[in-house]
């Protein structure tokens, strides 16, 4: 019998994130101030964030050790398998190889907490008493929920409304472990008010719901803010993901051709790939491949310029592929997925041409999703299953030219929560949708003129 599952033991969790920032072709541009666009210093994100994090989103370090106290937390679900999608393979009749590394066996059933729990962790240290966030799926408040409950931390989270309409359960789920949630845009911030003044029906956005999160932190000595995805420290915190695996691949004597995972802000996708990277710099042969949604096609059809990262301009302005800050996503079934904006590495790395990017509709992505279900037995988050969809079209890619290649996927999260979205697929009620151009370049008018 081939070895199918590939696992570690707890002592082979990471003991050091790895850190791409100083292995980059070029140094990041600076992150601006909101309204000075001049470069920010770490004191001006003091009311935002823990010291530590702060250090971390500049630090130059390679690697930066594991606390024990999260490596004790990550024990609960790390390391995650590694996993050969054996009866996929066969229904595809490819010659490739195909693994996916499951993400979807944490608590919160997503990769989110590899960084929710060190985000916890670091402010409990500090003395922070309270977490405010956003959530678009509700993934990410869900991690956040469960290491702020790890460490007693109380947590308030802004759920996207149409997230928060699509997926009640969710925030039961983010109650259970003591969060409170509200859908936002809410009355509750000055960002939100406005927004709400404007449109009462908004469905909301991660911009939006980020501003309200981030007022929350500034107006709270108590508070401090925290993010599941973009910014450096995060996606940090995820490589441990990518570690894993080029241990697990290392077991079985495979070398991936092709790394697959999809983008929302770029967390999963960078802690899958970055610890690869050092091989694609050195010029080996392997393709590394960022796939988001055609309804959200930030590095497919997006600006590479500084943007904001949220809808009222409090956070910094970060060079970056946007769609606009003021881009409102339709409301398609992948709500992890519709950031205007991505991590600046990885959008670096994007227009340096190491990362290849490309967009899929949903439909082809509920029948990879279903596929998969179907092959082998785990229902995919539709986040996940845009990694899915293209781990698909490159087997088949292989079939075609009789190639035996070893492609691999970060399977970023189950779909447990997803069954409404699934339920639309199986009425025939999901449609496909290219973001209009006229609105792209609506939304690429308001970028902030920096330089
Ligand atoms: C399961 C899953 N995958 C992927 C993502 C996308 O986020 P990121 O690009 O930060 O990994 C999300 C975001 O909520 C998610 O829930």
């Amino acid at each position: 019998m081939d070895t199918r599952k590939i696992l570690l033991s707890e002592k082979d969790i990471p003991q050091e994130w790895y850190n791409i920032i100083p292995d980059l072709p070029r140094p990041l541009d600076p992150p601006l101030h909101p309204e000075t666009y001049q470069p920010i210093t770490p004191d001006l994100l003091a009311p935002i964030f823990p010291m530590e994090l702060i250090r971390q989103e500049v630090s130059q370090e390679r690697w930066i050790p594991i606390p024990d106290d999260v490596r004790r937390i990550y024990q609960v679900w790390r390391p995650t398998p590694l996993i050969r999608a054996t009866a996929l393979e066969k229904a595809l009749k490819t010659p490739a190889r195909i693994y996916y590394k499951h993400e979807g066996v944490s608590p919160p059933g997503s990769h989110k907490p590899n960084t929710a729990v060190p985000q916890a962790y670091y402010n409990k240290q500090e003395g922070i008493s309270r977490l405010a966030t956003e959530t678009g799926a509700g993934q990410w408040g869900s991690a956040l929920a469960f290491a702020a409950c790890m460490f007693g931390l109380k947590c308030t989270v802004y759920m996207v409304k149409v997230s928060y309409q699509q997926k009640p359960y969710r925030k039961s789920f983010m109650q259970s472990f003591g969060a409170e949630v509200f859908a936002s845009p809410t009355d509750l911030t000055d960002s939100g008010r406005a927004i709400l003044a404007e449109d009462p029906d908004c469905p909301g956005s991660l911009g939006i719901a980020i501003s309200e999160a981030v007022e929350d932190a500034v107006k709270h000595d108590d508070t401090r803010y925290s993010l599941g995805s973009v910014l450096n420290h995060v996606l940090l915190h995820q490589t441990v993901v990518g570690l894993e695996t080029e241990k697990q691949l290392a077991l079985v004597d495979e070398k991936p051709d092709i790394l697959i995972g999809c983008v929302g802000g770029g967390s999963n996708f960078a802690g899958f790939a970055y610890p690869f990277m050092k091989r694609k710099m050195e010029g080996n042969d392997l393709r590394i491949i960022a796939v988001e949604p055609t309804a959200c096609p930030t590095l497919t059809r997006g600006c590479y310029a500084y943007d904001y990262g949220d809808t009222a301009h409090l956070t910094p302005v970060l060079k970056q592929y946007t769609l606009g800050h003021t881009f409102v996503p339709p409301g398609i079934h992948a709500g992890g997925l519709r950031y205007h904006g991505a991590a600046q590495s990885l959008c670096l790395l994007v227009h340096e041409k190491l990362i290849e990017a490309v967009a899929v509709y949903q439909t082809k992505v509920f029948d990879a999703a279903i596929q998969f279900t179907r092959t082998e037995g785990l229902l995919p988050a539709p986040e996940t299953s845009h990694a899915i969809a293209v781990a698909i079209e490159e087997a088949l890619r292989a079939k075609a030219e009789g190639k035996e290649k070893v492609i691999v996927f970060n399977c970023s999260g189950h779909g447990y929560f997803d069954l409404g979205a699934y339920d639309r697929y199986f009425a025939g009620e999901l449609m496909d949708y290219d973001f209009p151009e006229e609105k792209l370049q609506e939304a690429l008018a308001k970028l902030p003129k920096v330089g």
